[in-house]
């Protein structure tokens, strides 16, 4: 898939060699918010949802709202929605190809409407990411869709039905959660996605009326509601970005408390920034990373479905690596080409051969250097990898990180890192 966002040209300018110390809280996961928002297509009521942050994620998911008629604006530090009036079940390429997530509006849209039509996603280059499986989930809940050239068109009134996932796809599992919650009868979903993200969507439709069960497991049992009202919900925490800061002080050195995370969340990164030598104190909405700045090779690292190490924090902690004293194993093990960060990395001196699925990251002193930011995880890593490099790198490429972080440059700035945005 194709990144259509428009890039400004705007750069991180970062001296390396800073330590890092503070506080730092993060706010609503980025991947709660954007199914969340297009959940609310099918409430009859007003919905708000707390700290939501203007992530470019997030401002177009609003745009794919507003422009089905809905409303939609970003206040009170978070985002309030209305879709008590539609006037389109459409959305077109423009819109859609912003990002990933615009396939979430297909389920809502089509229980709530009867029929959606809207054009194939876009998002992160980070692989093949076809829409098979949402596909086949709706058509299982007797939508009838027909994909052609780069629309996809569905219409007919949902039921309940047993769906089997092959694999616990995450937006699989939501799209198919959400349109089964307005569907006549009861839908089970044998071999969901148990993310967080999934914990946080079946509350936020149980907070609007709902009734489902089951987030956190492989089975999840939704029994059809006939109207949805609205709510004011918390989703949780992200954890992506709270991962991120972490890693961010165990490459640096310092000592960073963040907060606004379940720990619980968190626990397969903290396994390893341990690991890596990092002292890590958990907190009831946190943690604590205290680290000498000289990391050690946390040995291997695999990802997986949580409550397997995350995909989204593996090239975060390739920097950290690429950084530490001996070799680290890295297999990636759910998108295909999630390693676009590496040849940036390899600009700043790292030692990392890649086969197929696996990374073999040899630690060593990085020096700054220009760098480009290809996808979401892997320009945060970039920043991180030139936090803890000698002398002055730039990264470019920045709508990417903008995507999922919301002011990363300041927010490390906060905690004394030497980082500027240039526009
Ligand atoms: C979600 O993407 C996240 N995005 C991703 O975060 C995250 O990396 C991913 O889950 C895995 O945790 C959001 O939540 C908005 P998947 P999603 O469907 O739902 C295959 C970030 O950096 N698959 O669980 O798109 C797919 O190719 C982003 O914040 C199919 O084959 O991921 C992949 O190999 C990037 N057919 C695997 O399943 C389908 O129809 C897992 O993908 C769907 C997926």
């Amino acid at each position: 898939m194709k990144n259509r966002l428009p890039d400004s040209g705007a750069k991180y300018m970062i001296v390396g060699g800073r330590r890092l110390y503070g506080e730092l809280q993060v706010m609503s996961a980025k991947n709660s918010i954007l199914p969340l928002i297009a959940c609310s297509v099918m409430t009859e009521g007003e919905v708000f949802l707390t700290r939501c942050e203007m992530t470019s994620d997030a401002v177009n998911m609003a745009d794919i709202v507003r422009s089905l008629g809905g409303k939609c604006s970003f206040r009170d530090g978070g985002i309030y929605i209305d879709c008590r009036d539609l006037s389109s079940c459409r959305v077109g390429s423009e819109l859609t190809g912003r990002l990933r997530s615009s396939v979430f509006i297909l389920g809502p849209l089509l229980a709530r409407a009867g029929s959606a039509e809207i054009c194939y996603p876009g998002g992160c280059d980070i692989g093949p990411r076809p829409i098979d499986l949402h596909i086949s989930g709706l058509r299982a809940l007797g939508a009838q869709i027909s994909e052609n050239g780069d629309k996809v068109s569905a219409r007919g009134a949902l039921h309940g039905a047993r769906i089997e996932l092959p694999m616990p796809s995450v937006g699989a599992t939501e799209n198919i959660m959400m349109a089964a919650s307005r569907a006549e009868g009861v839908t089970v979903v044998c071999g969901a996605a148990a993310e967080p993200e999934i914990t946080d969507l079946q509350n936020f439709i149980n907070a609007c009326g709902g009734k489902v069960r089951g987030a956190g497991t492989r089975r999840l049992e939704i029994e059809g509601v006939k109207r949805l009202h609205g709510a004011t919900f918390a989703p949780s925490g992200d954890r992506i970005a709270a991962g991120t800061y972490m890693t961010a002080c165990a490459i640096c050195g310092g000592e960073v408390t963040v907060t606004g995370a379940n720990p619980a969340h968190l626990a397969s990164v903290t396994g390893i920034l341990r690991r890596a030598g990092a002292e890590v104190t958990e907190l009831t909405n946190g943690a604590t990373v205290r680290s000498d700045g000289s990391p050690r090779a946390p040995g291997r690292i695999e990802t997986a479905p949580y409550p397997g190490f995350p995909t989204d924090l593996q090239s975060p902690l390739t920097a950290l690596a690429a950084l530490s004293r001996g070799t680290t194993y890295i297999i990636e093990n759910l998108f295909e080409n999630r390693f676009r960060h590496i040849p940036q990395l390899r600009k700043m001196g790292a030692d990392i051969t890649v086969c197929g699925r696996a990374a073999t990251v040899r630690g060593r002193r990085l020096n700054g250097s220009d760098v480009e930011a290809e996808d979401l995880r892997g320009g945060a890593a970039l920043v991180l990898a030139a936090l803890g490099a000698d002398g002055t790198s730039t990264v470019c490429g920045l709508s990417h990180i903008d995507r999922g972080y919301y002011d990363l440059g300041g927010k490390l700035s906060s905690l004394g890192a030497d980082i500027r945005r240039l526009p």
